[in-house]
């Protein structure tokens, strides 16, 4: 059994390490990729190309998984929206037209996704058996948020939420249905574990946290209990809702932001496995500062089974001999 299945499922204590954003813009062997390929979209629906960003840490760091390289954007362009990631200012999605949204079958979308799974198979069969592949999705929320271009900056356009409510409700509903075939078809693939990102979910007022936050991951996370399937949820700022998130949604891993306070989420979050939390921001520190800093998790988890990370990806300013010194200061540990 791969590392991350043992540690979620059997709850076993042992290392692990990966970092979110692990395959990315920080690794030069990744920038020379992608100069290449200025065409974001085209580039996770290369199927080899893919498969060898996502091998590129591993071989650098030996960490013990890898998430396919890919995007959550991936799920709204194969229902029809176009994305453009061309520009420095973070995606653009074309407007959302909910009849060609509707149209879409789940073949079509699958048809139009198969590269990730071929992507996920190559990749299964280059990494040791001991490592884990890790699969994703954007949660409904966070992915609504780009589909109805639902935030300015980073602040929620409440306004618009609450005028097109109905529709968003409904195109809820189908999104989550294709969300679940994209989980299953990664599986089948060969990946082990998903891990469901709401990045956005600490944009949420109190009043629609149940609806576009618990209700969703939970629906979500039952249907990856029914195939067995471990997953992981990440719903980003959220602060003390942790708790009920993890109370209501029962996923078998949790990853904390940096908003987290470890100590208090080792005594709040209970029954589940906790993965994260150290500030990306702290590895553009001197080495004894991120060390210090990443003490706190490591102690703090050190008799229960957690996954070392980050509270959020990897900044792309980031110097990979600092990710090298800590992978190397986590595993000598003791
Ligand atoms: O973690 C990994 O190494 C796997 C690959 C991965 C990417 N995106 C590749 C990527 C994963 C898991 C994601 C998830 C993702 N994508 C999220 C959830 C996690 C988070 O960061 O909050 C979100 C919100 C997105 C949407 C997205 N994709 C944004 C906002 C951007 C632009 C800003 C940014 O951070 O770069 C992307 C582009 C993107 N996705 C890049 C990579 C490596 C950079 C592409 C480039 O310009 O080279």
């Amino acid at each position: 059994m791969s590392n991350l299945k043992d540690i979620l499922i059997n709850k076993k204590t042992c290392k692990s390490v990966w970092f979110m954003r692990q395959a990315g813009r920080y690794l030069p062997e990744f920038r020379k990729i992608r100069q290449l390929n200025q065409n974001f979209i085209n580039l996770c629906l290369d199927s080899d190309l893919s498969s060898e960003i996502t091998l590129q840490p591993i071989k650098r760091f030996d960490l013990d998984s890898a998430i396919i390289f890919s995007d959550i954007l991936l799920v709204p362009y194969a229902l029809g929206q176009n994305v453009d990631f061309s520009k420095n200012k973070g995606p653009k999605l074309s407007k959302f037209e909910v009849k060609t949204f509707l149209k879409v079958t789940e073949k079509e979308f699958t048809k139009i996704l198969n590269p990730i799974y071929r992507a996920i198979e190559i990749t299964r069969k280059r990494l040791d058996e001991s490592k884990s592949l890790i699969s994703f999705i954007g949660a409904p929320w966070t992915l609504l948020i780009y589909m109805f271009d639902l935030k300015k900056e980073n602040e929620l356009k409440f306004e618009t939420l609450e005028k097109e409510k109905i529709e968003i409700l409904h195109v809820k509903e189908k999104l989550i249905n294709f969300l679940c075939i994209h989980i299953r078809n990664q599986i089948n693939a060969g990946s082990d574990v998903v891990q469901i990102f709401d990045s956005w979910a600490g944009l949420l007022p109190d009043e629609n946290f149940n609806e576009f936050c618990l209700e969703p991951n939970k629906e979500i996370v039952e249907f990856c209990k029914k195939g067995k399937i471990p997953s992981i949820c990440f719903p980003k700022g959220i602060k003390g809702k942790y708790e009920t998130f993890n109370k209501i949604v029962k996923s078998e891993g949790i990853n904390i932001d940096a908003d987290v306070d470890p100590e208090w989420a080792k005594q709040k979050l209970k029954n589940v496995v906790l993965q994260g939390g150290l500030n990306p921001k702290f590895l553009l520190d001197p080495e004894e500062h991120i060390f210090k800093k990443a003490t706190k998790y490591i102690e703090t988890f050190k008799d229960t089974p957690y996954i070392f990370n980050l509270g959020h990806g990897l900044l792309p300013q980031t110097d990979p001999d600092k990710v090298s010194k800590l992978v190397n200061f986590y595993r000598n540990f003791k």
